[in-house]
Formats: structure tokens, sequence, C-alpha cells
């Protein structure tokens, strides 16, 4: 039956930032559709919310407080999952923190912080040690295990339409994180292939989710923002489901080393009005 072809039945999962917004998607993608998912992410409150509300549902998920920025942590709560599981076949390497200020304001002046030559180092670092470290570290734990297990594994990583867009509101550090992580995919994609290990980059649009302090969720800012996107809407979370499931099964078995925008036609540029 073609719908098989999509089963994760039985799959041992990780997913980091599994906690909130994207991540919690994929979660949801995974354990609805017969995973056993392990979420990891530091915020302890929303991933013991989360547990809870997803164990009720009768769904197999179990979470582990960890900050990605900790390779030893990040290590050793892989090892604890993979024993647990027999088995890891799905990564979802997801957990971020928010683009921070970039060369422009909102109403397109310019923004003097955020300006490169006015550039913190504190906010250039604690971006690149989140959303690309903490990828690095993911994506080597994962391919780890993958590896060990000798039959094969999905890595997905979160990356963004920051990728490869500008967008002056974005902050830099944000750009080369992203950039970077998307690009790391790429080749760990080509190193792990052998393995039957694939390693695919998903890079969401404007999805309302909690990054940012959630600023995504006010209307007006939705209505703005929506305006602009070819699709006529900013994204939900729930937009992730169908391309997670699709690339963490089967049905995705000769696809490696690609970035799948999910952004509803923001990388296609203006329309003119
Ligand atoms: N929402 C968007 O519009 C958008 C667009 C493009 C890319 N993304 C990317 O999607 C991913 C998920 O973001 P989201 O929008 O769902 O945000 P979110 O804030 O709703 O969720 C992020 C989760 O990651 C966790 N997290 C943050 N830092 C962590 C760390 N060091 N270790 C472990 N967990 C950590 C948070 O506690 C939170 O639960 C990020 O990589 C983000 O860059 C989001």
């Amino acid at each position: 039956m073609m719908f098989e072809r999509f089963s994760v039945e039985g799959y041992g999962a990780i997913v980091t930032g599994g906690a909130s917004g994207i991540g919690l998607a994929f979660v949801e993608a995974l354990a609805d559709s017969g995973a056993r998912v392990a979420i990891l992410d530091m915020d302890s409150v929303s991933l013991g919310k989360q547990v809870d509300r997803l164990f009720a549902r009768g769904l197999d998920v179990r979470g582990h407080k960890l900050d990605v920025t900790d390779r030893k942590a990040v290590d050793q709560v892989f090892a604890e999952v993979a024993a647990e599981y027999g088995r890891l076949d799905v990564v979802f390497a997801n957990a971020g923190i928010d683009p921070g200020i970039g060369f422009s304001n909102p109403d397109g002046s310019p923004s003097e912080a955020g300006a490169i030559e006015n550039y913190e180092d504190e906010r250039w670092n604690r971006n690149i040690e989140v959303n690309l470290n903490g990828i690095f570290a993911t994506i080597r734990a994962a391919a780890r295990h993958m590896k060990r297990g000798g039959g094969g594994g999905s890595i997905v990583v979160t990356t963004s339409i920051a990728a490869y867009l500008n967008e002056g509101m974005i902050g830099a550090a944000y750009m080369a994180a992203k950039a970077g992580a998307a690009h790391l995919a790429r080749n760990a994609a080509l190193e792990l292939a052998p393995h039957k290990i694939r390693v695919n980059a998903v890079a969401p649009g404007f999805i309302v989710t909690n990054i940012g302090g959630g600023w995504l969720k006010q209307p007006e800012v939705q209505n703005s923002i929506g305006a602009t996107i070819p699709i006529g809407r900013i994204g939900d979370a729930d937009d992730l489901k169908g391309l997670a499931l699709f690339l963490a099964s089967p049905a995705s078995s000769y696809i490696t080393g690609a970035q799948i925008p999910i952004d509803g036609g923001v990388s296609l540029g203006k329309r003119l009005a």
C-alpha cells in the first residue's frame, strides 16, 4: 500500500527543541504516526507540560532536559535514548534561537545596534553557538548512533530561508549560522550516504511559534507580513508536519542533501502588485 511508504511505526526518534513550535509539530507528526519520540529541550517547564499532554493522548514520548550547546550532555542523552529504544532511526536537529536584530528596523530605518560595525560579540557568539554549533553536536551524535546501528537513518536539520535569502531585519549571526548549518547538512549527506543515512534540511519561512517572544502571534504582524507572502498568509507549525513525516519515512528514501523551503512561496521573490 502506498501509505506504508510513509510509515515510521516503531521508529526511535529524537527531536531537539521539541517542546515548542516547529519542533513540537515534528514530535506530533512522528508520535501520532507510531514512532517513539524523545523530546530534548532546555526549557524544562514547556518540556514537562508537552510530555504530559502527549503522554495523556497515549503517545510514546519521553522528555530530556538538554541544552544543545552542552556537547557532553548531547552525547550522554543520545546514548541513553539509543539504549532505551534499541534503535535510532530519525533525528530532527531543530533547536534554535531567534535571529536578533538586523541592520534594519521593521519600518526600514537603519538599526544602530544591528549594524555590522556595532554588532556585539555576545550576540554573535550565542547565535553561532546554538544555531550552528548545536546542530553540529546533534548531527555528530546522530551519525555515531546511526552508523553503529547499521540500519541507516534520517537526519533533518531545521535551517531557515535566511540560509540563502538576505533580509535587513534578520541578524547577521543568524544568517551565517543557518547558511553554515545548511552546508554542514549537505556535507554530512555526502559523507553518510554510503551508510544509508540521509541528511536533509527544512527551511521555514515565517511560522507562528514562540520564537522571538512570539512576535508572529500578533494579528497586525500576521496581517502585514502575510500580505507579502505569495500564498497569502503566515505559516503555522502544523504546516510542517507533512514534510516532517515525508523526510523521516521511506517515502523520501532517494532524497538526501536537499534543503526544502516551506515558506508559502517567499523564496520565489515578490509578486508585482
Ligand atoms: N518560527 C519561524 O518563523 C522560523 C523560521 C525559520 C526557521 N526557524 C527555526 O525553527 C527552529 C525552531 O524554532 P521555533 O520557531 O519553533 O521556536 P520556538 O521558540 O517556538 O521553539 C524553539 C525550542 O527550542 C528550544 N531551545 C532553544 N535553545 C535551545 C538549546 N540551546 N538547547 C535545547 N533547546 C533549545 C526552546 O526551549 C524551544 O522549546 C529554530 O531552529 C528556528 O531558527 C523558525
